[in-house]
């Protein structure tokens, strides 16, 4: 059963992605609780969100969010896999020495090997380059993730955080070679608009897909982070969390106010509306969202198959 949940065309491609899809970079770690992943997995089924974003550096530690969605998987969700798109990654540091990183054919290999055993499957739908790599030739890179393709291991073959010159260039390779890119992954939200400049309208013209993180910034754009103190369980409160601090909050804070004064008057909840202005986009296939537990989770997927945001909302978000 799903409910209600609107797909889109993932570019020039025969994928179709839920408008929500779920990553796993925060609450699936080795230290979350194993009941709880397993109900966003289940609830996240329910809702029709059939895409999980993952990478072999996603826990902490690296590798035990995979760890603990493969074991999930095989427990619970099996019968359902072929219901289901499982993207993973490499390219971030992962393991100790000069083959732990970035693009070299010997560490998107390993990478890739390593992924699926962790996640006890034999292929997954996407492995995307999980960051550019400006110091390995980019022919070197390509004909690896080629041979990932051609190999069985993946379906298919994402970018991530490519600057559009490069992903130009890449998706000519890749097409070139029978194998072109499915998707591009990249930052975009209310509090961070660079991609609008050149990679929207670069993933148009590639006619790929694109799938955007970090959607809520973090969490900043659900408003929780108004008030005198950092709510205690919250990614910002939490110190293994590097990517977001009471300081980042802080800088925000100007504007998220203004946001929920907005949301407000539109009588549309911050996160809601935040979403949803994601979604005007039609080039933009997929909204990937992180979840703690299953009422964050439900509360994103309501965002998907709404109306488009009323014309004054839009012109008061600029
Ligand atoms: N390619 C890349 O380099 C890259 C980089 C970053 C992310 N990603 C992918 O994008 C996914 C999403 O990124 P993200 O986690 O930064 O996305 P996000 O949706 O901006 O932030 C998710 C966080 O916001 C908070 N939140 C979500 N819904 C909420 C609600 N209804 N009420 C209150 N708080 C809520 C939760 O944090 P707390 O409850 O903990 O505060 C949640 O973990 C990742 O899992 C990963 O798959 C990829």
């Amino acid at each position: 059963m799903t409910e209600g949940m609107t797909y889109r065309r993932c570019g020039n491609s025969g994928i179709l992605l839920p408008e929500i899809s779920l990553g796993l970079w925060h609450n699936f770690g080795a230290g979350s609780d194993a009941e709880e992943c397993r109900a966003m997995i289940g609830r996240a089924l329910e809702l029709g969100i059939c895409h999980f974003d993952l990478a072999d550096n996603y826990g902490p530690p690296p590798g035990s969010a995979e760890e603990r969605f493969g074991r999930l998987l095989k427990q619970d969700f099996f019968m359902r896999r072929d219901e289901m798109f499982i993207s993973t990654k490499s390219g971030h540091l992962m393991w100790p020495g000069v083959y732990g990183d970035w693009g070299s054919r010997k560490h998107l290999i390993a990478g890739i090997n390593q992924s699926l055993r962790r996640l006890q499957l034999d292929y997954v739908d996407v492995f995307y380059h999980h960051r550019p790599d400006t110091a390995t030739p980019v022919e070197e890179t390509v004909s690896a993730l080629v041979d990932i393709v051609r190999s069985g291991k993946a379906l298919y073959i994402g970018l991530s955080k490519y600057p559009p010159a490069l992903f130009r260039r890449v998706c000519g390779m890749l097409k070139a070679e029978n194998v072109p890119c499915l998707l591009h992954q990249f930052r975009y939200n209310l509090l961070d608009r660079e991609c609008e400049t050149e990679t929207l309208p670069t993933v148009q013209q590639e006619q790929t897909g694109s799938i955007v993180f970090s959607p809520l910034a973090q969490g900043m754009l659900t408003g929780k982070y108004l008030g005198a103190e950092l709510p205690p369980l919250s990614r910002a409160a939490d110190e293994s969390s590097v990517f977001l601090d009471e300081a980042k909050v802080q800088n925000a804070a100007k504007r998220v106010r203004e946001l929920q004064h907005i949301a407000n008057k539109a009588g549309i909840p911050l996160t809601q509306l935040a979403l949803r202005w994601l979604l005007r986009r039609q080039e933009i296939s997929s909204v990937l969202i992180g979840a703690r537990n299953v009422t964050q989770l439900e509360q994103c997927a309501q965002a998907a198959g709404q109306a488009p945001l009323p014309d004054d909302v839009l012109r008061a978000l600029g």
